[in-house]
């Protein structure tokens, strides 16, 4: 009676392993799938009104929209352009990879996702010169991707 319960015993465990390895190898598989997703929601991203046409948009009295698109390797729109002493809003996204969005000197500093919108609000005062830089690896031309923002 013994053997019969480690017989069972035995099956169980050779069971669990293959379940395991099932669930291994399936996993990659689910997350191709979700790229896929996120092309669907990028392209869908391209036809948002917001970033048909990436540009600066006054939405309130001293307060700027800017629609920025961040690509494999620069931001658009580049520079950026916005009246001194206003208040602007960063609405970014991505077309392709994953990239960062940093307006240096400032704590603008986000995650740039395919499919999603960053937004993150900032107060710029004199004119002056920002640079914008991605702090993502994003691939080879990582290290040259920059942008500006102009106030002005
Ligand atoms: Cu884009 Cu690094």
């Amino acid at each position: 009676a013994y053997e019969k319960i480690w017989l069972v015993f035995a099956i169980l465990l050779i069971l669990l392993l293959l379940g395991s390895v099932t669930y291994g190898a399936v996993g990659p598989g689910v997350a191709m799938v979700a790229d896929s997703e996120d092309q669907i929601n990028a392209n869908a991203l391209d036809e948002d009104d917001r970033f048909a046409e990436p540009r600066v948009e006054r939405v309130g009295e001293n307060h700027y929209e800017a629609y920025v698109v961040a690509f494999q390797f620069g931001f658009q729109p580049d520079p950026i352009v916005v009246p001194e002493n206003s208040t602007v809003t960063f609405q970014v996204t991505s077309r392709d990879v994953i990239h960062g969005f940093e307006v240096v000197g400032t704590n603008a500093n986000t995650m740039v996702v395919p499919g999603e919108v960053s937004e993150l609000t900032v107060e710029v005062g004199e004119p002056q010169e920002y640079g914008i830089l991605c702090n993502e690896y994003c691939g080879a031309g990582h290290h040259v991707m920059e942008g500006k923002l102009h106030v002005v």
